[in-house]
């Protein structure tokens, strides 16, 4: 079974995933607070329009990830309308 929970928002500035999510009190594993060290707040992006991978992107997730829409949640900024996936 699966279920799919859409939580909308408008974001008036350029953010990351990860500040936006905890604007809308939604949990991502980040253990080292956003410094693109752990590699474990992983999302998906589905469509719409971010930032280009960092170099930790690049190191940590690698470019077949990459590719397939993985990012980390702190290095990725949001910057036009965009569906986000959370990965558990
Ligand atoms: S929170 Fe650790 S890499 Fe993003």
């Amino acid at each position: 079974m699966n279920i799919k929970f859409f939580k909308e928002t408008e974001v008036k500035k350029e953010k990351t995933i990860l500040d936006i999510a905890e604007d809308l009190s939604i949990k991502i594993k980040s253990p080292c607070n956003g410094k693109g060290k752990c590699g474990k707040c992983i999302v998906k992006v589905i469509s719409g329009k971010v930032s280009e991978p960092t170099k930790c992107e690049e190191d940590l997730l690698g470019k077949k990830n990459l590719g397939q829409g993985y990012r980390l949640a702190c290095e990725t900024t949001v910057i036009d309308d965009t569906e986000i996936e959370l990965i558990k």
